[in-house]
């Protein structure tokens, strides 16, 4: 593994070519086994997923991670699907193991929330981490994330049914419309 320790961290959208690499890194049992990702993932189902945010009115954004050139994580917002919910989107983020620890998460989680805060009218983003992956839960929190439940036994992981908790983190500064004022009828 080359030494990411000096090199500087590019986030730019994930394009259909970069499907391989979603397929290396969501490949690693620490990492689909802490997402609600399978095992054994499809190169072809990534490409049409990234094919998808293609699309004319896309909504889905999903970003990757280069280190010296190789895409080492990725994170992405989902919208939620429902009318009363356009405010609000889901988080998922992955770094491959071999570049944690090195500040890919951070500058993942700060591209997609000024990208939520600034441009995507998005006022709460809402997550599910289980309850033991400590390093995702500080991240999180470093990032304005506030623990707001725990689901028991919410989903199968290895064998066993583990818990999560459910976390948001809400726009820290909404924006407000500035309307000129209308003239007195
Ligand atoms: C959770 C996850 C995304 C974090 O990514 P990461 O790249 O390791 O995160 P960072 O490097 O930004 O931060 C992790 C640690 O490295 C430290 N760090 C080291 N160098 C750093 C740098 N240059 N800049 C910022 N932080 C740095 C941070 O302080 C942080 O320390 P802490 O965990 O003790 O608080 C990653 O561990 C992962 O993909 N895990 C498997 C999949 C997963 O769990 N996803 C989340 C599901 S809810």
């Amino acid at each position: 593994m080359p030494d990411f320790s000096a090199a500087p961290v590019l986030v730019r959208r994930a394009r259909p070519a970069d499907a391989a690499d979603f397929v290396r890194m969501m490949g690693r049992p620490e990492v689909y086994g802490n997402l609600m990702q399978l095992p054994m993932p499809s190169e072809e189902m990534w490409r049409k997923r990234l094919e998808g945010q293609a699309e004319p009115h896309a909504v889905d954004m999903h970003l990757v991670a280069e280190l010296g050139g190789r895409v080492v994580g990725s994170a992405g917002l989902h919208p939620a699907p429902q009318l009363r919910r356009r405010h609000v989107a889901m988080l998922g983020i992955s770094v491959e193991p071999a570049a944690q620890g090195q500040g890919v998460g951070s500058a993942l989680m700060q591209a997609l929330c000024s990208y939520a805060d600034g441009w995507a009218q998005i006022l709460r983003i809402e997550l599910t981490v289980f309850t033991d992956n400590n390093r995702a839960i500080r991240l999180y929190e470093r990032s304005g994330f506030r623990h707001e439940g725990t689901h028991r036994a919410y989903a199968l992981r290895d064998g066993v049914f583990a818990d999560v908790h459910a976390m948001a983190r809400l726009h820290p500064r909404p924006p407000l419309a500035a309307w000129p004022a209308e003239p007195a009828p």
